[in-house]
């Protein structure tokens, strides 16, 4: 039996008080998983997937042990046992089941980790207008905003793996206009300050603010679409080795690949919704950095750098855009602006910015430990709680991941 949608949710408003943003943020996760049985929130699709519940208990973890059992006097743990359950990768709080056996949490139940849930948020009311934890504050709001996003990328996987191609939320998907002819963003090259500076929450990853050198170029002022997409395939796209790096040339021949992910040859594409017909003007989505790459190479142009997409985006509004407001369905439909639909990859490497110093205690491996290996993604998508994002924001995969709502935007030497 479905749970019932209980909790009306809104998007956390960016500026708004804390306190305001924490009860927000906690009751959207919530109102998520109303759609999904125990079942459904407890299964996992793949390693990169976590289940639903494990999204809901993790995030109540990090308050339960950031915030409640450091700065809440006489705390006790609900669970003495459950941190162990729902670490996800901190190495300073102790041993962890392993990622790939999340999906075996059949206990605790999906009322019992809500029970969890309602009984943190009780104990977090004091701490929330404590302006001494307001940034540990932010970041477990932001970091349960993160956690939102990957559940319904995690779900969307699950329903997927399911042949019976099941729905969590029913009616058609919407249409998106008709997009507009490619324009361009130009920029004259020269001295570029990047990275975070001044009032309001940002991940340590986005500073410190430094210079980069700019040269001149341009950067498309729409995201490439699913109809773009289908022009690359029937032009052999997935079939050309020139086009492709040669990681990423490795990956298509191993993993047989001939389309992003969710793409089904009748034309039908996996939603939140089930299965639909694909939109040939909606933004194209679930490409690895490898096809994003292959497509910029036959298109003539390339991917920006993140230094390049973050000095335009600079002066637009990053909580603009097809981006989450409430638990509701999500799928990229096309927006202006440089935020929102999907997220976009760079050809920048994820690395620390110049003077970057990891924070200090468990914290620290936030974001830190994971600068090796990974590319870094800019703007924000239509699973992105709005007034999460912004200019600076640097998110990260792996080159080959695609689960996530991936897209791109192109970018060309010369102003
Ligand atoms: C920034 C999305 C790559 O998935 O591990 C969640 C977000 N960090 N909890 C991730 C995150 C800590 C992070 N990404
Ligand atoms: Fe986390």
């Amino acid at each position: 039996m479905p749970r019932s949608l209980s909790a009306e949710a809104v998007s956390a408003v960016a500026g708004a008080p804390l306190a305001q943003q924490f009860h927000a943020t906690r009751s959207l996760t919530e109102a998520l998983v109303g759609p999904l049985s125990d079942a459904d929130a407890t299964i996992q699709s793949m390693e990169d997937a976590s289940p639903a519940k494990w999204h809901l208990a993790h995030t109540t973890w990090f308050w339960e042990t950031f915030l409640l059992r450091e700065h809440a006097p006489g705390y006790r743990l609900h669970r003495e046992d459950w941190p162990f359950l729902f670490n996800s990768y901190y190495e300073a709080e102790g041993a962890r089941i392993a990622r790939a056996a999340r999906g075996m949490l059949s206990r605790p139940t999906l009322d019992a980790v809500l029970d969890w849930r309602a009984a943190v948020d009780e104990a977090m009311t004091p701490l929330l207008d404590d302006p001494a934890l307001a940034g540990l504050v932010a970041l477990g709001i932001a970091h349960e905003q993160q956690h939102i996003e990957l559940l319904l990328t995690d779900i969307k996987h699950a329903l997927f793996s399911n042949p019976l191609g099941p729905a969590m939320w029913d009616g058609a998907t919407p249409a998106a206009s008709a997009a507009a002819a490619m324009g361009w963003h130009t920029h004259p090259g020269g001295i570029a300050l990047v990275g975070q500076d001044g009032p309001g929450f940002a991940f340590d990853n986005e500073g410190p603010r430094h210079r980069v050198l700019l040269e001149p170029f341009a950067l498309a002022d729409r995201l490439v679409t699913n109809g773009e997409w289908d022009e690359f395939i029937a032009d052999g796209g997935y079939r050309q080795a020139r086009l492709w790096l040669a990681d990423g040339w490795a990956w298509v021949q191993g993993n047989g690949i001939a389309a992003p992910l969710y793409w089904r040859e009748d034309g039908a594409y996996f939603t939140h919704q089930g299965w639909q017909a694909r939109d040939p003007n909606a933004p194209v989505t679930h490409i690895s950095y490898f096809e994003a790459d292959a497509f910029a190479t036959w298109a003539g142009a390339r991917l920006p750098t993140e230094f390049e997409w973050e000095v335009i985006s600079a002066s637009h509004d990053p909580a603009g855009g097809n981006q989450l407001d409430g638990a509701g369905p999500v799928l990229p439909i096309g927006s202006s602006g440089m935020f929102g639909d999907c997220w976009q990859f760079t050809r920048s490497a994820y690395l620390p910015y110049p003077g970057f110093r990891v924070p200090e205690g468990a914290v620290g491996e936030y974001n830190g430990k994971f600068m090796s290996g990974q590319v870094v993604l800019r703007g924000a998508s239509c699973a992105t709680v709005r007034g999460h994002s912004r200019a600076s924001y640097r998110n990260f995969f792996y080159p080959h991941q695609r689960w996530q709502f991936t897209g791109l935007r192109l970018a060309k030497d010369g102003a």
